[in-house]
């Protein structure tokens, strides 16, 4: 797979991660990458299953996955694992849907706090402090997008919309590096 702007984006991140400082040069990078190249398309696979969680790099410091989200497919309402979550668009419009962590033992419905939807090339960041999301494409439609995890997440807490009832949820990948490593029907 010959993807030579993905590579130099995962570059400068370890270049970053590996200093002290992080956080605005993370967004601005996923931004331009996001905003100008595409060679991400050859690690992007839908499934009409579920959303797909596309690995392109991970190491000791993050993660970095594209997601291809086809017509209705949503996430569930989800936590990061106390680890930073930064999300870029690359094609369609994302749609965010942001929840308050419910207290201890709620049972109930949870009501969304707020809503936002981003288009190609903009960027969201989410922590367990600022709140749960579910993130889909925008009215339904078919989208992709880049996610940066910092540090790596190979699980998460997933809550029911309708009773607030926690669960958890394995994180698994699609494809790695352009090879699938799932079948999705
Ligand atoms: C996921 O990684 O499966 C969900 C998307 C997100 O947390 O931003």
């Amino acid at each position: 797979m010959i993807t030579p702007q993905l590579d130099a984006l995962v570059e400068s991140l370890r270049a970053e991660f590996a200093g002290e400082s992080r956080g605005k040069v993370v967004a601005r990078l996923l931004a331009d990458y996001a905003s100008t190249e595409s060679d991400w398309r050859s690690f992007a696979f839908h499934a009409p299953k579920s959303y797909t969680r596309n690995l392109v790099e991970r190491n000791e410091h993050f993660e970095l996955l594209i997601l291809c989200w086809d017509e209705g497919q949503e996430s569930p309402i989800h936590d990061h694992e106390g680890q930073d979550c930064w999300m870029g668009v690359l094609d369609g419009d994302i749609e965010e849907v942001r929840y308050d962590t419910p207290a201890e033992g709620w049972r109930g419905p949870l009501e969304p706090r707020a809503s936002a939807t981003f288009e190609r090339g903009q960027v969201a960041f989410i922590r367990d402090d600022i709140a749960l999301h579910l993130v889909r494409g925008h009215g339904g439609a078919k989208a992709v997008s880049l996610h940066l995890y910092a540090a790596p997440i190979d699980a998460c807490s997933i809550y029911c919309p309708e009773t607030g009832e926690i669960s958890r949820r394995t994180l698994a990948y699609h494809s790695k590096r352009g090879e699938l490593v799932t079948v999705q029907d």
